[in-house]
């Protein structure tokens, strides 16, 4: 089947750029992204690229160079449907805060409605493409809707799992170390729907570059890729803490198991801790999976991932109020960064709301500033755990597009995000404008030390004695 027109259903992360360079890459393809989220299918079409919704580096040229021409950001969910030979499903598949599963399964109910939505709307065959990452077997359930609500269209589901990293997203899109894709590998008819995506990624990515499984395997091997990366950044972090009880150092010992071939040196970098929508979502699937297959051993196994991270972000808020002589109470304490990485707008499961919120709870004043973060974001995410009023959240969480004003009359710095622009900040600058004596607190190992220390600040750094 020869693919012309592409509709995305969910504009976000990964949705907006994916497609981005679809259709960039393919002139030859309309590709329509559809939102039910008005505000942000504007954004996406704002002339200001400036305000696309995703903060991405590089995402805004592909915009410009494909919006209008074969890229189109609408909230015509069903027209958009209608037309498309191949639909992919990128919407958002948040864990459970309810019922059976809650806090570990997957919520469905946006894939669910997507599929009822396919299914009305569609008035001829179409292939189905999950985007999302989903728990093993949803692609069966997906199938099921599909053929028992549909006007008698045949659908094919493919399962194509996103390995973008935020912050690199263009460039892993572009350059991915593997594409999968996932389908019927046992009908004739599976293995033409997956031949016709493996086409539209073969117009930039080298086939032998794209693998072919059956459906579960690829729903199975997203969630393991981001557990291994995860268990890889709780394994540096657990031995930061024996690292700094001993006299070895996290980063001296990453880089000697690093040069190992077989370890290899990416994910060893020690920080306050991994966050971000997809670590941790898809362990808790993993365990949620195992569970239900009766396999405690292994569910308790990837369970302990995430332990190790929310025990990190823990002992890191706990070692500032220590530091600061046991109360934070009504002092000044600035965040630089709030984001989950660097280079990306995006502040799911970032570290930096649930160190706030630890502080917020000992009465500390916390002030933040980020690159790309709004204050409204930053409420947004304070006020989601629901550990205070919304009023008490605006006393005491500020932010300030100003680093330097951040930083004035704090008495404790804590570095959240590794943003390049914290190195060149005018260190002397902000000693003299602390209270003293003047505490960094560096969560990213970001920040030349002995240069700190000359100047008089008393660093601590995840990891070193
Ligand atoms: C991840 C996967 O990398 C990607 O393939 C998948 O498609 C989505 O999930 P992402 O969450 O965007 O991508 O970012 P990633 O670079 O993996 O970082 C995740 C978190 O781990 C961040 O908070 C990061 O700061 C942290 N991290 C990463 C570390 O603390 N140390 C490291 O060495 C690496
Ligand atoms: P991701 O990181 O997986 O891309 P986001 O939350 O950034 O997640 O994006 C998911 C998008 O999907 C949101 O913009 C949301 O409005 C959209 N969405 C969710 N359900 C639907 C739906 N039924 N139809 C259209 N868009 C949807």
């Amino acid at each position: 089947m020869k693919i012309s027109k592409i509709c995305c259903i969910g504009a976000g992360y990964v949705g907006g750029p994916t497609m981005a360079v679809i259709a960039q890459k393919c002139p030859h393809i309309q590709v329509k992204v559809v939102d039910i989220n008005q505000a942000r299918i504007d954004a996406w079409n704002d002339s200001d690229l400036d305000r696309l919704p995703v903060y991405e580096p590089g995402l805004d040229k592909i915009v410009a160079d494909a919006r209008g021409k074969n890229l189109f950001f609408s909230t015509d969910v069903d027209q958009a449907i209608k037309e498309a030979d191949m639909v992919f499903i990128s919407v958002n598949t948040p864990t459970k805060t309810y019922g059976e599963g809650k806090g570990q399964a997957a919520d469905l109910k946006w894939i669910e409605k997507c599929a009822r939505q396919i299914a009305a709307a569609s008035d001829s065959d179409k292939i189905v493409v999950e985007k999302s990452t989903l728990p093993v077997r949803t692609a069966e359930a997906v199938k099921d809707i599909l053929d028992n609500t549909g006007n008698g269209h045949k659908f094919q589901i493919l399962s194509n799992p996103e390995f973008l990293a935020e912050g690199t997203a263009v460039e892993d899109l572009l350059d991915p170390d593997r594409v999968l894709i996932g389908g019927d590998t046992s009908s004739p008819d599976g293995l033409e729907a997956i031949a016709s995506l493996v086409d539209i990624y073969a117009n930039w990515v080298s086939r032998d570059k794209i693998l072919s499984t059956n459906v579960w395997s690829s729903e199975l091997s997203k969630l393991t890729a981001n557990a291994f990366l995860a268990q890889r950044v709780s394994s540096i972090n657990s031995l930061s803490e024996l690292c700094e009880s001993t006299e070895a150092d996290i980063h001296e010992v990453s880089r000697a198991i690093g040069k190992d071939s077989r370890i290899g040196p990416k994910f060893l970098q020690a920080s306050v801790g991994f966050g971000g929508s997809c670590f941790q979502k898809d362990i808790l699937n993993l365990v949620y999976i195992s569970r239900s297959y009766g396999l405690t051993e292994v569910a308790d196994y990837w369970e302990q991932v995430i332990k190790m991270n929310d025990h990190q972000k823990g002992r890191f808020a706990k070692k500032i109020i220590k530091s600061l002589y046991n109360t934070v109470s009504g002092k000044k304490i600035a965040f630089l960064g709030w984001a989950f990485k660097k280079d990306t707008n995006d502040t799911r499961e970032s570290a930096a709301i649930y160190v706030a919120d630890h502080l917020l709870n000992e009465g500390a004043n916390v002030y933040v500033y980020d690159p790309k973060v709004s204050e409204e974001q930053m409420y947004g995410d304070i006020d989601y755990l629901n550990s205070r009023s919304k009023v008490d959240n605006r006393k005491l969480l500020q932010s300030e597009d100003d680093p330097y004003d951040v930083c004035k009359g704090a008495h404790a710095i804590a570095i959240l995000t590794e943003w390049d622009e914290f190195k060149d900040y005018d260190w002397e600058v902000i000693y003299h404008s602390m209270q003293k004596p003047c505490q960094i607190f560096d969560g990213r190992n970001l920040l030349d030390k002995e240069k700190l220390e000359k100047i008089g600040f008393r660093v601590y750094s995840i990891g070193k004695s």
